[in-house]
């Protein structure tokens, strides 16, 4: 018989995880067989490696072997603090954890774009005569594609826009 170990998510539900599975792919198993009922939104899932850092999560109980995480997402003070990332560990015990919100680095090309007032964009006529610029035209779809492009956290923004669906 193969040892099972038993994943809580916080108020959510119970996973079954193998030995050496990564806890992501347990919790995205009992997702789809409808065991984590009160999960109030769609599992966060990015890359799966590591490195995107969506799939945040604290473990509140239980030892667990760690995989390489992205730094940018889970410092030294945050693993010490039980702070990981769910695809990047594996069960050593039965475990307990709370999913977190991600920590989305700041991308800056594309928020200076995005942030930017713009002639499509209508405004109260005392805000338009303080921002004095208003007739700038908004930013071009190839704008915001290079932007994306220029941005090594594309892929985390476009994470993070798959999690406000
Ligand atoms: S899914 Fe990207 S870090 Fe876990």
């Amino acid at each position: 018989m193969t040892e099972r170990f038993t994943i809580e998510v916080e108020g959510s539900g119970l996973a079954s995880c193998r030995p050496g599975e990564r806890v992501l792919v347990a919790l995205e198993r009992a997702q789809g067989f409808g065991q984590l009922k009160n999960l109030p939104r769609r599992l966060p899932v990015g890359c799966r490696r590591g490195g995107c850092g969506i799939c945040r999560a604290r473990v509140l109980e239980g030892a667990y072997q760690t995989l390489p995480m992205s730094r940018a997402h889970i410092s030294a003070e945050d693993e010490n603090n039980g702070f990981v990332l769910a695809c990047a560990i594996s069960p050593l015990s039965d475990l307990t954890l709370r999913l977190e919100p991600a920590r989305l680095p700041k991308a800056p090309s594309l928020g200076a774009a995005a942030a930017r007032p713009c002639a499509s964009t209508p405004a109260p006529a005392e805000a338009a005569s303080a921002a004095g610029d208003l007739a700038r035209p908004c930013p071009t779809a190839a704008e915001i594609t290079a932007s994306l492009n220029d941005n090594k956290n594309a892929a985390v923004f476009g994470a993070a826009v798959f999690l406000e669906e």
